[in-house]
């Protein structure tokens, strides 16, 4: 095989069989292909696309790149959880002690942030202490005793995504669906759990802009994991603004706390609830989603998920004294408020801006290299479809820089759509993709 015929079978828009995949794919691990000529053949992939079982062979080829999680010591349907990225969005962090309140084991490998979506692994480690690297035994046995379990991504999983994934950053290859899937879905597999629940989302600060990409992503997404063998649904759900209020690290996560309490934002409480009540269902603990719901609502309500994120931060080395006392996080040192210019209702809060106004603050990396600032962040007070006064706070900025603190109001503020006209509020939950497949 040489990889000139296979850069030319693709620019010609024909398929590639199974064994060119893997052989491109092993050949580019072990350095035997260099990058201009997986680049070009990344580029002939976005142009000409690939068919299902293309995607389903190159997902697999990057599985079983290195290393994949045993979960099988892990008693009970193990189900995972992922979100393809979104300014705010904190969810993780109260799905899987909610799940995990309900009997369902979360053994869960997270990412760090780059650009403007942080990552679950950051926003853990401002609470001091907290570890997010364990030993693999470590991992199993914190799932078996207290059920849930989150972790940083090893090196040795899909080292074939990592290489191909910084590659298509550079190469203007990121935005195409098998490319997309196959990367994700490649993680999930390796990652080991039985069933796995997608949360796509869509708008000007996700991936996919608009409603109809994200369904065709999330339905490749759905095909490639129960093909696996791994029982997989998919959630469509809104991203054209922030979800919730607070977009940074610490400050998510104590919204996250809040949430758990039963007094955070409308929006993250139900998409969350919504989100492990499928987790439920699919780890075998309730009849159908909806029954789900019911459980873990309860688990919000009696206080059972608050417990068991108290067990999980403790678990792993963190203060639990952070759920009562905030002042143990990592503090800022300055804030500044954006005010409304005008009298109105909020017509649009773009994602994207708000989410680039918050790496400004320093709350998230432009190059991997970069530290963050884990204080740093925005409080976005404001939701579309609200009414505003003129003067009246629309996002307060937080951080120990104030020349980044005003870079980011200045982004901010042309986030900001304010008519005269009453806004609608966008639907939180699009639809539910894979509920009714094997
Ligand atoms: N997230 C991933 O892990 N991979 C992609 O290609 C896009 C989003």
């Amino acid at each position: 095989m040489n990889m000139v015929d296979i850069i030319q079978k693709k620019k010609e828009g024909k398929a590639l069989s199974p064994e060119e995949i893997k052989w491109f794919i092993e050949g580019y691990v072990k350095g035997d292909i260099p990058d201009y000529q997986a680049s070009a053949l990344l580029m002939a992939v976005c142009l000409k696309g690939m068919d299902e079982e293309e995607t389903f062979c190159l997902t697999d080829a990057m599985r079983y790149s290195g290393d994949t999680i045993d979960l099988s010591p892990i008693k009970g349907v193990k189900v995972d959880k992922h979100s393809t990225g979104g300014v705010g969005d904190k969810t993780t962090l109260i799905v899987a002690p909610l799940a995990a309140a309900c009997g369902v084991p979360v053994a869960k490998m997270s990412g760090r942030g780059l650009g403007f979506t942080g990552g679950t692994v950051d926003k853990l480690e401002s609470i001091p202490g907290f570890r997010t690297s364990l030993k693999p035994e470590d991992f199993l046995s914190q799932v078996n005793n207290i059920g849930i379990s989150v972790i940083g991504q090893t090196a040795h999983i899909t080292p074939a995504d990592k290489k191909l994934y910084a590659l298509r950053d550079v190469t203007a290859t990121v935005d195409s669906f098998g490319l997309i899937a196959s990367s994700i879905m490649s993680k999930k597999l390796a990652a080991g759990s039985d069933a796995i629940v997608l949360d796509v989302k869509v708008g000007d600060g996700a991936f996919m802009e608009n409603r109809h990409d994200a369904a065709a992503l999330a339905r490749l997404m759905v095909k490639i994991g129960n093909k696996a063998g791994r029982r997989t649904v998919a959630a469509i759900t809104e991203m054209g603004q922030p979800l919730g209020n607070a977009v940074g690290n610490s400050i998510e996560v104590i919204e996250a706390i809040e949430t758990l309490k039963g007094k955070g934002p409308e929006d993250i409480t139900r998409l969350a609830v919504k989100l492990s009540g499928i987790m439920v269902y699919l780890g075998g603990k309730a009849a159908s989603p909806e029954a789900g719901a019911a459980m873990t609502e309860k688990a919000l309500k009696d206080g059972s998920g608050l417990a068991k994120f108290r067990e999980f931060v403790e678990a792993q080395g963190g203060n639990p004294d952070v759920i009562t006392d905030y002042g143990l996080f990592p503090q800022h040192s300055l804030k500044m408020e954006l005010k409304a210019e005008e009298s109105g209702y909020i017509h649009k809060i773009e994602a994207r801006r708000i989410g680039l106004a918050s790496q400004h603050t320093g709350a998230g990396r432009a190059t991997k290299e970069d530290t963050i600032d884990l204080s740093a962040g925005i409080f976005v007070c404001k939701k579309t479809g609200d009414r505003v006064q003129k003067d009246q706070t629309l996002a307060i900025f937080y951080g120990n820089d104030s020349a980044k603190l005003k870079n980011a109001l200045n982004e901010a503020a042309k986030a900001f759509v304010i008519e005269k006209e009453p806004a609608e509020k966008p639907e939180l939950i699009k639809e539910i993709i894979g509920l009714n497949e094997q």
